[in-house]
């Protein structure tokens, strides 16, 4: 079956599918992004990623391309044509497209808005989870302002090139002082060597991850200790468990880290019951 793609009013085989050759997001990198998993056809945390949006747009003065209900109308509508019963769901919105020139364009350019969809069976993610991934370090050389999701993602991309050319999954960028802020794509955590749960505190430069907050809300539903405090590569080389939450990866159980094993070198069982726990509430709460 043809996928098809949301551009700008208009539903397109994905062929057709183009911008503007001055749009912003091209030129610039203008513009911010979301990403739903989609479970039995039904988007997963709607309300966060949605929110999480509007907040990217608000922060960078780029104009709502439209109310939140039309866009949820237009979300499930490209989910419902590309037939996605397991999968993502993409939105790009950007400042929309004027003559190259750095200043804003002129108020009133109406914002671009791309939606595309695309299959991703569970069942590959839970094969992946059952083993556990491997996870390098590269430095993080990114902008201030990484509570922003735009698509300015290049220091993103060559992290995840090293991982990939390395044969792994993921690669955990750190700071200056040696801690971990978060994955290339992810956030990040560990299982400490007393046993408590670790994540970076989302105040510091890290995107404020949707299914990292739905993890914390499962975190306190089980009693689990958590500590909202970043940790060192060398601490999480010496966790008990590592692993890392995203809307693709759900809860990702991390084997090693830069080739040194975690824990026995097996997913964890505390990223194994959190994994299944996330599953399932994303599951019974997509819309
Ligand atoms: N990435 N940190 C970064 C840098 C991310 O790009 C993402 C998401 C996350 C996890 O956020 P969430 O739980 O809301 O998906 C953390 C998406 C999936 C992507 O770029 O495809």
């Amino acid at each position: 079956m043809s996928r098809i793609a949301y551009v700008n009013g208009q539903y397109l085989p994905h062929g057709q599918a183009v911008v503007h050759v001055e749009d912003r997001g091209f030129q610039f990198a203008d513009g911010v992004y979301e990403v739903w998993s989609v479970f039995d056809g039904r988007l997963a945390d709607f309300d966060g990623h949605l929110t999480r949006l509007w907040r990217s747009l608000d922060e960078l003065r780029i104009d709502h391309p439209m109310t939140r209900q039309a866009l949820e109308m237009v979300l499930k509508e490209t989910v419902r044509r590309n037939r996605i019963v397991e999968g993502l769901v993409y939105i790009q919105v950007t400042r929309g497209t004027a003559r190259r020139d750095h200043p804003f364009p002129a108020e009133g350019t109406p914002p671009s808005v791309v939606i595309t969809a695309k299959s991703l069976p569970l069942s590959k993610g839970n094969a992946l989870a059952a083993k556990g991934v491997a996870v390098i370090t590269q430095p993080d050389i990114r902008w201030g302002r990484c509570d922003i999701k735009t698509v300015g993602l290049l220091p993103n991309v060559l992290a995840k090139q090293a991982a990939k050319e390395r044969g792994a999954a993921e690669a955990w960028m750190v700071d200056d002082m040696g801690l971990v802020t978060e994955g290339s794509s992810t956030n990040a955590w560990i299982v400490d060597e007393e046993g408590k749960l670790r994540t970076r505190d989302a105040q510091s430069n890290i995107l404020r991850g949707i299914t990292r907050a739905a993890v914390m809300a499962l975190i306190a539903e089980e009693g689990l200790e958590l500590e909202e405090r970043a940790f060192s590569v060398d601490e999480a080389k010496r966790a008990r468990e590592a692993f890392y939450t995203s809307a693709t990866g759900f809860v990702m159980p991390a084997v090693s880290i830069d080739g040194v094993k975690i824990g026995n070198g097996k997913p964890g069982p505390i990223a194994t019951r959190l994994r299944a726990l996330y599953l399932e509430a994303a599951e019974r709460d997509a819309i």
